[in-house]
């Protein structure tokens, strides 16, 4: 993904001091991209490359071991983080078609971040909420019975608003207090 003017710069510094707080062997690999995770909420590709010269191991390896791992990303987290859940519950009910609905919309895949970094997409486990299947979570709004043409709406109240549906909601729900 393309860094933002400044970007690299960080995070050669984050990267640099990292490098500087462990003893450059193999075992320190794990542990090292968990920092940079941790400092830069994902593992660029630059932070990689820097970590694998340091350590005289194939940039693959590296790649291979950022892949492997869930907790570490390849991508920067987004501005507001949709999650789609694809349990059980959520899967039956057409969670995929739902995530596939983000996908076309967003012009991204699972596991990606909008160009302008303003979202991004991934798939969870359930959340708690199979009553309300099909279920997704953008930032701390939970949205459920979700259906591909909702998709487009949930996008624009965050788009146009930094807190989403859960202001719109907010809002509705002042109106309604006021009426009655
Ligand atoms: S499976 Fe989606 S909320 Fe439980």
């Amino acid at each position: 993904m393309e860094l933002l003017e400044g970007e690299k710069e960080v995070i050669k510094t984050q990267v640099s001091e990292i490098l500087g707080q462990h003893s450059h062997h193999c075992e320190n690999l794990v542990p090292m991209l968990q920092e940079v995770q941790n400092k830069l909420g994902y593992v660029p590709e630059l932070a990689m490359e820097k970590i694998a010269d340091a350590l005289e191991v194939p940039a693959i390896s590296v790649y291979s071991i950022v892949t492997f791992y869930n907790q570490l990303r390849l991508n920067p987290p987004g501005d507001h983080q949709i999650k789609v859940c694809l349990g059980t519950a959520c899967h039956m009910i057409g969670g995929q078609i739902i995530l596939n609905s983000f996908e076309r919309r967003l012009e991204i895949e699972e596991g990606e971040t909008t160009l302008d970094r303003k979202f991004s997409l991934e798939r969870v486990a359930c959340v708690g909420c199979c009553a309300i299947a099909p279920v997704v979570v953008v930032d701390d709004y939970v949205d459920g019975k979700v259906t591909p043409t909702r998709v487009d709406g949930i996008l624009l109240s965050f788009e146009n608003n930094s807190n989403g549906v859960k202001k719109e909601q907010e809002q509705k729900q002042g109106e309604g207090k006021n009426n009655e």
